[in-house]
């Protein structure tokens, strides 16, 4: 069994030790480890079954650690980092040479942020090195948005899950580079792309479905069950066509009523776009579980945080 706990003097052992920790943020829980460290680096890699052209990004206690990893920092980066950090914006920056090839992946820059939760701000204040931390869950699955989550994946293969409670957020950070100056935004999250404008004016958008991605967080599917799910504009048309099968529903606001609908989980029955992308991923390990023919989504409103539901949604798909 892994060691699920809020002893962060465990974690900080742990993980001076050279071994990975599961730590809390305020997207999802990641899987951590000294970026320096090519041992917990090749293990994060190794637990996550992820391919090694697939970069880390690199936790920060704050923005006076960046210098240490980063070389350059563009006007309307620092002007971000200002408005959102600690939080759900990660900065992908030219890294100095100190920086290991195994967390950036040969890259030339690295990905930064600084999260947004006590626990794992304490943690990484007290150690001497940034963490590198992907999502906690096994190549191409569901991000866990609690430590049951992670712990269920990785059972006795992982040492640590530092409990932190449910996370705030539900939907991994905004991934933004720059070309040059220009500010492009590679993943939708958990600041949306309004309040990206508000901070900065107009960026550049390159966020498609690609097989061969620049950021791996692009990958068509990704962050899937393994039960068949579709997302749908009119659900009740997909159960009345589909009478036969066990289906399970993700919804908005309103259940529906139907007696192939097996079971249904509605993320917010006030219509609130950040509660529904709260509990987006809890909701999908849930209905993944309960043997399903199939999971059907409804479409949300493509605005606000909705864009980064509807952008998770459809990775989950099986085309
Ligand atoms: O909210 C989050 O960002 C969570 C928490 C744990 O911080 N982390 C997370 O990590 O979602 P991960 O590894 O699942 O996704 C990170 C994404 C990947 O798509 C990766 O390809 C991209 O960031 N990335 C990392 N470094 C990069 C780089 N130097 N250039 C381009 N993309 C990069
Ligand atoms: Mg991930």
């Amino acid at each position: 069994m892994t060691l699920v706990s809020k002893d962060i003097a465990r974690a900080i052992e742990f993980l001076n030790a050279e071994d990975v920790v599961a730590i809390p943020t305020e997207t999802v829980y990641g899987l951590a480890g000294n970026i320096y460290s090519e041992k917990a680096v090749k293990k994060i890699f190794q637990l996550k079954q992820r391919p090694f052209f697939n970069p880390l990004i690199v936790h920060l206690s704050g923005p006076e650690q960046l210098s240490e990893v980063a070389a350059e920092l563009p006007d309307k980066a620092k002007k971000l980092a200002e408005s959102f950090w600690p939080g759900p914006l990660t900065l992908i920056l030219k890294k100095k040479p100190r920086v290991p090839d195994l967390v950036t992946s040969g890259k030339e820059t690295v990905a930064v942020r600084v999260p947004n939760h006590p626990v794992t701000l304490e943690l990484l204040d007290n150690l001497d090195f940034p963490l590198a931390a992907p999502s906690a869950n096994p190549f191409g699955s569901i991000s866990p948005t609690a430590s049951s989550h992670v712990a269920n994946y990785f059972k006795e293969k992982l040492s640590m899950v530092l409990e932190g409670g449910t996370c705030e957020k539900g939907i991994e950070s905004t991934i933004i580079g720059f070309d040059g100056e220009e500010p492009v935004l590679y993943r939708l999250g958990s600041i949306t792309v309004e309040e990206i404008i508000t901070a900065i004016g107009p960026i550049q958008l390159k966020t498609k479905k690609e097989v061969a991605p620049e950021a791996p967080g692009m990958l068509a599917r990704h962050y899937a069950p393994n039960t068949t799910t579709y997302v749908v504009e009119d659900v009740p048309q997909f159960i009345t066509d589909h009478p036969n099968q066990k289906i399970g529903l993700l919804l908005f606001q309103k259940p529906l009523e139907a007696p192939n609908i097996k079971a249904q989980e509605v993320l917010s029955r006030q219509g609130v776009l950040e509660e529904a992308a709260s509990r987006l991923y809890a909701a999908l390990h849930k209905l993944d579980k309960l043997e399903l023919d199939v999971i059907v989504a409804e479409k949300f409103p493509d605005t606000g945080m909705g864009k980064a539901i509807n952008d998770r949604l459809n990775r989950a798909t099986k085309k």
